[in-house]
């Protein structure tokens, strides 16, 4: 068999989820498209990915995410514009978007869950080392979060799950590990347990949607029945990678914002806002309106 490569340079996002959450703004539009001051949302995630090294992104699309393509391609009409109006920064700004990486496009043709997504781009992936980011979470970090894992990944040769530590209230939204600290913010995973009860939870340490995992988790994914609900989910398989190698879990550095729920795109908006030079000092005078 060809060896394995051991460099990152291919990403998954899976885009093809319903946002039900998000409803009914994504009755016709991709939650992932929602605006963080004047970039959506999945233009963070894909920056995450290219400052780690990142050169290949596979979307995993479905009915309604059109705009997700349009949105890493040219877009003639406005660039005529903007040179007809010598605007060149925004020119450079927006042709640099379609430049970001390869971009390439699979479709969902069912919301079978985020395993059965990944599945679905399967084909794409060669014998190497990839990286799943789910596009809701938008990570805030000094260095990006997946860069962070690629530097566990490439000490420990095994695949890394970013962790975060939630409320014990909050548990039962995630799928929360058991595991061995090795080493400090890195524990070796015995177990996921997916949405737990807070009475049932071994811990609170919470998987959020960054990944570094390799080929062998599709032929998990292809075994798995799909429960609750038809859906196919990550969790499970990782569940099942655990029993034949290690996995290994991050506390990495950063502050993530759940966009795929109001509040934690709400959060996301004021924490960019507050650092954006044209708009930080009023947006602070407007929040100090607030006798709260
Ligand atoms: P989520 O379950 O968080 O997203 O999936 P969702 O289904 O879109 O959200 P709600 O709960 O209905 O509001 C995690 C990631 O997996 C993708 C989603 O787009 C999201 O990025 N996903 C999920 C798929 O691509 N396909 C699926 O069938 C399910």
């Amino acid at each position: 068999m060809q060896k394995m490569t051991k460099t990152i340079k291919t990403a998954i996002i899976p885009v093809a989820g319903l946002g039900t959450r998000f409803l009914p703004v994504t009755k016709a539009q991709p939650k992932e498209m929602l605006p963080l001051i004047d970039k959506p949302v999945i233009q963070y995630v894909v920056e995450e990915a290219v400052n780690s090294g990142i050169e290949n992104i596979i979307f995993v699309t479905g009915r309604n995410k059109r705009a997700i393509e349009d949105y890493f391609d040219y877009a003639p009409e406005i660039e005529l514009k903007l040179i007809s109006n010598k605007n060149y920064r925004l020119l450079k700004e927006i042709r640099a978007i379609s430049k970001l990486a390869n971009f390439a496009y699979v479709r969902q043709k069912e919301p079978l869950g985020s395993g059965h997504a990944l599945l679905c781009a399967s084909h794409l992936i060669k014998n190497e080392p990839f990286a799943v980011l789910f596009a809701d979470d938008v990570i805030d970090s000094r260095m990006p979060c997946l860069e962070q894992m690629i530097n566990i990944f490439k000490k420990y040769k095994s695949p890394v799950i970013a962790l975060e530590k939630v409320n014990k209230k909050d548990v039962e939204k995630y799928g929360i590990i058991e595991g061995v600290l090795v080493e400090k913010n890195i524990l070796k995973i015995k177990r996921i347990f997916e949405k737990p009860k807070a009475k049932d939870a071994p811990s609170n340490l919470a998987i959020v949607g960054r990944f570094i995992l390799e080929p062998d988790i599709f032929e998990i994914l292809k075994k798995l029945k799909p429960k609750k609900g038809k859906e196919i989910t990550l969790s499970e398989a990782l569940n099942e990678l655990l029993k034949i190698k290690p996995v290994y879990g991050l506390k990495f550095k950063g502050i993530r914002y759940d966009c795929g729920s109001k509040i934690g795109y709400l959060k996301a908006i004021a924490n960019f806002a507050l650092k954006n030079k044209e708009l930080k000092n009023e947006f602070k005078k407007f929040l100090k309106t607030f006798k709260i």
